[in-house]
């Protein structure tokens, strides 16, 4: 973890808007999402399901299937990508930023040993042997815990199990020593204990190359455990942010403490805690006006059904899109329409 939140932010995202055409109409899935990824820090991105953290991070990638940015911009260390072109977006993608995603088996090529695809991988950023590339790869593999790799390097995706299928993913995300990893999901298919060893796994190896990650999650516990910093999604837009200690010891945004609220005790399920908030996020084809959670709010008041509330500044960097904190805490009248880690 790095506790150095005030460094220069890497990836930073700035007022994003993405829209999609669908059939119905067009429906805009992220709202003006506003947050930073710092260099060596983990910043968590929790939400319930369909709250645009997906389509956030593909966004900044510029992975957006049929979707389009129709507002804010995605600075890279300081570079607007909007203004790279394809080739140049492609070097950012596979040189300086990787994405693991939720299902390793929909993004290894159930056609090759899992050993060639690390080489591959390899091969794509550093002009080496195929043989230093076998070392290395056999080494990546090592690293993210597969056992035995010289031997298991030669495996089809479909020989190994689920969890090893994600550290592998990790290893080919490695593979060209990114500054930034974005993992969106990685553990949700994996059964706890596996999902515990393969976070370890991307903790280690983020100390250990000092990359920056994004994870965006359901689980609170994991939050607590990885994340420097924490980013609440709801309805497609960021409803509170800040460090994640102090988000998850007191939340401000009802949504938040909802969704705290929400977490599973050890004795019940890890999936869907979420369900248990009453309502459903909203649908994109009408979002309710004024704040978007105040048909879900315990806490709602007439006011909170017309007034759009902004993002206000609560200090030490928290921010909450909560009509309840107009007025920050020393007094003062604090709206900041932008807001960084
Ligand atoms: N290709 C698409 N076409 C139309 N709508 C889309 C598309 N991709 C995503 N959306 C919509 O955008 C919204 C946000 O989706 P997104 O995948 O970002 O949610 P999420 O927060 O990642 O949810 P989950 O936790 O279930 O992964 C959803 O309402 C989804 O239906
Ligand atoms: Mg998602």
């Amino acid at each position: 973890m790095n506790s150095d939140l005030d460094s220069e932010p890497l990836l930073q995202i700035e007022d994003l808007r993405v829209e999609f055409t669908t059939a119905a109409g067009t429906v805009e899935a992220v709202s003006g999402v506003s947050f930073s990824v710092a260099e060596n820090q983990t910043v968590a991105v929790v939400g319930e399901s369909g709250s645009g953290k997906s389509v956030t991070a593909l966004a900044v990638l510029r992975l957006l299937d049929g979707g389009r940015i129709s507002g804010g911009r995605v600075l890279w260390d300081g570079r607007d990508l909007a203004e790279l072109d394809t080739r140049g977006m492609r070097r950012v993608r596979g040189d300086e930023i990787a994405m693991i995603f939720q299902d390793p088996m929909s993004s290894l090529d159930p056609l090759y040993s899992v050993g060639h695809q690390v080489v591959e991988a390899i091969r794509l950023h550093r002009r080496i042997s195929k043989r230093a590339a076998r070392e290395r790869a056999i080494e990546l593999l090592d690293q993210v815990g597969i056992p035995d790799p010289r031997s298991r390097i030669d495996a089809y995706p479909h020989q190994l199990s689920g969890g090893q299928r994600q550290r592998v993913m990790i290893a080919i995300a490695l593979a060209c020593s990114p500054r930034l990893l974005i993992a969106d999901e990685p553990t949700t298919a994996l059964d706890v204990t596996i999902e515990a060893q393969v976070l370890e796994v991307l903790r280690t190896v983020q100390r250990e190359y000092r990359t920056a990650l994004l994870l965006v999650t359901h689980d609170m516990g994991v939050v607590a455990e990885t994340a420097d910093w924490v980013v609440v999604f709801y309805a497609g837009q960021v409803v509170e942010q800040g460090p994640t200690a102090e988000v998850l010891g007191d939340p401000r945004h009802p949504y938040s403490t909802a969704l705290l609220a929400a977490v599973p005790t050890p004795t019940t399920d890890k999936a869907l805690p979420l369900a248990a908030i009453p309502g459903a996020v909203p649908s994109l084809h009408d979002t309710p006006d004024g704040c978007r959670f105040h048909p879900r709010c315990p806490q709602a008041w007439d006011e909170c059904a017309t007034t759009t509330p902004d993002l206000y500044a609560l200090g030490g960097g928290r921010t909450s899109r909560c009509l309840l904190h107009r007025a920050a805490p020393h007094g003062t009248v604090a709206a900041v329409g932008r807001e960084s880690a």
